[in-house]
């Protein structure tokens, strides 16, 4: 980040924090409409407002009030309240999605997101409050556990008013459809500060309105999954793996932080236990959790992106309908031909399966054959092939065995 792009960060914090007591001020107008008005069938509730309008009359009502608002948990009270009667909506339902970086997430987030009662969240974890990045690594490894976990409670109950807003400058949120209005918004130091609170509400009335709030990351390994999965009932986690050699040539490519070529067995080592221990933990999961976790293969789904579309659907229990159809076409063919398209950080792929297998034209066999050795277990897991040849590695062969049943992608 540039030093000028700091300076601009800082002055834009230092409004934000001029602007807070005006965001609370809001924040809890909002808040107290929330309560009020869907009360009137709710005996207990009628209570509450009472109480409320007698605070009225002991003006002024204001700092009364304003004290009052943490307690309320105004995110998830309008679905709960209306679920109160005629039950019209089905309840609030999550997604999570667990991977690890270059590993087709933006590709299957882009897919699921594209659906207009999705609420996505890219990364939330990327960077914590209080300034803590933790680019490229867990919350566990930087002991940010309990920081993440609100953080991820916070955006998992659509309750976006408790999130420090200083997380709103990672860049991931410019990544999101749900979130980038707020993003530049946030960013945008000739808005007033009226105007920052008014896109941070949008934003959260946007989440609250969502049937499903959808975060992706690589900031958190299974194993650590199980709380989410006890604290929220409708969450389901979706699983996503790629091929080691193309994701740790892509890492190296993309992230820049180490080089594949140069002790090769070391970080593939490191590598494919993290996947080892994420297959575990998936298994005692699920066995735990029927019917709410499933994995998938970032290659069946540059190959057979339909399909593999459904699939993510149908999991999800969402419609897949000719508005994702169309979508899916869109971002796997040669439609999206624009500047966009190969950036290394794009889904807007000219051609998804030569995106799968760019990583083989440039790949030293050597770099390879130590990859495979460290790893052979998980390719029997995962369903990859090892290469024998430097012509085998050139061709674009598959290097995907048909999935066995019993193993970690048959559904549940
Ligand atoms: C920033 O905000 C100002 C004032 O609301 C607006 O006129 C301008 O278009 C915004 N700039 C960008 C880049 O959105
Ligand atoms: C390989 O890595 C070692 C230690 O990480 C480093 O000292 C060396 O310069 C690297 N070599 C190349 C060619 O990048
Ligand atoms: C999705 O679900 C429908 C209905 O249950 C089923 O017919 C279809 O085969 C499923 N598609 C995939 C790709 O799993």
């Amino acid at each position: 980040m540039s030093s000028s792009m700091n300076v601009r960060m800082s002055v834009f914090n230092r409004e934000l924090k001029k602007s807070s007591s005006l965001y609370i001020l809001v924040v809890s107008c909002i808040c107290v409409l929330l309560m009020v008005i869907p009360y009137d069938t709710n005996v207990q509730n009628v209570v509450t407002r009472a109480e409320i309008e007698d605070t009225n009359n002991v003006c002024p009502p204001c700092e009364q009030i304003v004290p009052a608002v943490p307690s309320l948990k105004p995110p998830g009270r309008r679905r709960e309240l209306m679920g109160d009667d005629e039950d019209s909506q089905s309840p609030k339902r999550q997604l999570m999605l667990l991977t690890m970086g270059r590993s087709g997430s933006t590709y299957t987030s882009a897919i699921i997101s594209n659906n207009p009662k999705v609420f996505y969240v890219a990364e939330p974890l990327h960077r914590l409050p209080d300034g803590i990045k933790i680019y490229g690594k867990t919350a566990v490894e930087t002991n940010a556990w309990d920081i993440a976990k609100n953080m991820m409670t916070s955006f998992l109950t659509c309750n976006i008013g408790a999130l420090d807003p200083e997380i709103f400058e990672s860049y991931m949120y410019g990544n999101s459809r749900s979130t980038r209005a707020m993003y530049f918004c946030l960013r945008n130091r000739t808005a007033s500060s009226y105007k920052h609170v008014k896109c941070v509400l949008s934003a959260w009335n946007t989440c609250l309105a969502s049937e499903m709030t959808f975060i992706k990351t690589i900031r958190l390994r299974v194993q650590y999954a199980e709380w989410y999965l006890e604290e929220f009932p409708n969450l389901k986690l979706l699983f996503l793996v790629r091929d080691p050699r193309a994701v740790l040539y892509s890492q190296s490519k993309a992230f820049g932080n180490f080089n594949i070529d140069n002790g090769t067995a070391q970080i593939a080592e490191s590598h494919c236990n993290k996947l080892r221990r994420d297959i575990a933990a998936f298994k005692l999961l699920s066995d735990k959790y029927p019917g709410r976790m499933k994995a998938f293969r970032y290659e069946d789904g540059a190959l057979n992106p339909m399909d593999y579309a459904e699939s993510l659907f149908n999991f999800t229990q969402l419609e897949f309908n000719e508005m994702s159809k169309t979508f899916v076409q869109k971002i796997t063919s040669g439609y999206a031909n624009n500047e966009k398209s190969n950036a290394p950080f794009g889904f807007m792929k000219k051609d998804s399966t030569a995106t799968m297998n760019k990583w083989r034209h440039s790949a030293l066999m050597t770099t390879v054959t130590a990859i495979d050795r460290k790893c052979a277990d998980v390719y029997a897991e995962l369903g990859y092939k090892t290469i024998h040849s430097e012509s085998e590695l050139r061709s674009s062969s598959s290097l995907t065995t048909v999935l066995k049943s019993g193993g970690i992608f048959t559904d549940l």
